[in-house]
């Protein structure tokens, strides 16, 4: 981000998932804006690698989000607004993927695809947006994915978890607006994380080079994506809400 600079300083934001990928180069960009960032996720090694860089902006908290109840958050949000006052705002990146052909699925893993992407966003914003936390204006990011645009084949589970993400900010949108608070999905393609590299070993077809000729741009990495994020949060976003905002390398645009 050299043409822009965001300026955080004495905001707070949590993000969720912050220990990897997108999540964790998003904490990293907040703090290096000057944010304080509660960074959340289950891996305390990786958290606190996280941490490393910015011992005094970013705390860590682990949390599993298939576990984590109200008053989980309510603890954990508590905690953060006691020392630094009111959240600015959240991002929920956690999300895991996996192979769910209708033939012969995994009941089990189907359910965890959908409450880490989907229940376990759900129970974050409704801890966030209450009155006690969030202060006035609060920007809420959450994870979509293009399979929510166009059906990852053989992956039912994470295509409905990402179009239920989809629904539940337009929803939300038009309940939160009360407080001013705001929020917005944003829809990656293919970015360079471990959550990729983990999809492609088990998945010969999304290693075909036709899948990759879609991304005119080329394949992303995180920066690529904490960019848009970080626009979101901020002030200079303060008239979007309930929209989603493709971050692909303008892979559904199609090629022909
Ligand atoms: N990479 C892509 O190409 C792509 C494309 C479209 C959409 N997305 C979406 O973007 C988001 C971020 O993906 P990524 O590629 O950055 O993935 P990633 O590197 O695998 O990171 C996922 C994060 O989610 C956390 N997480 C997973 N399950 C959790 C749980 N039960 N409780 C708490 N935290 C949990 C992980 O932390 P711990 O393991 O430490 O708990 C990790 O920090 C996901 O929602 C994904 O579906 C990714």
């Amino acid at each position: 981000m050299k043409d822009v600079k965001f300026q955080f300083e004495n905001k707070n934001f949590v993000v969720v998932g912050a220990s990897s990928g997108m999540g964790r180069h998003i904490t990293l960009d907040l703090a290096r804006a000057g944010a304080h960032v509660l960074a959340v996720a289950r891996n305390e090694e990786r958290l606190q690698e996280v941490q490393k860089s910015f011992p005094d902006l970013i705390e860590v908290q682990t949390l599993d989000v298939l576990e984590a109840g109200p008053e989980d958050w309510d603890r954990v949000l508590g905690e953060f607004v006691e020392k630094h006052g009111k959240v600015n705002g959240g991002v929920y990146t956690a999300g895991i993927t996996g192979m769910t052909a209708l033939r012969m699925y995994d009941d089990d893993l189907a359910h965890r695809i959908l409450d880490t992407s989907f229940w376990g966003m759900v129970r974050f914003i409704q801890g966030m947006a209450k009155k006690k936390y969030a202060a006035k204006g609060s920007s809420y990011v959450v994870f979509a994915s293009t399979a929510a645009h166009y059906g990852n084949r053989g992956q039912f589970a994470y295509t409905a978890a990402k179009g239920a993400v989809l629904s539940f900010v337009r929803a939300t949108a038009k309940e939160i607006c009360r407080s001013q608070h705001r929020i917005n999905s944003i829809s990656p393609g293919w970015v360079e994380t471990n959550m990729t590299q983990e999809a492609a070993k088990v998945d010969s077809i999304i290693q075909t080079e036709h899948v990759f000729q879609r991304y005119i741009l080329g394949t992303g990495q995180p920066e690529d994506v904490s960019g848009a994020v970080l626009f979101l949060l901020s002030d200079a976003a303060r008239w979007i809400t309930g929209t989603d905002l493709l971050v692909d390398g303008g892979s559904l645009l199609g090629t022909d």
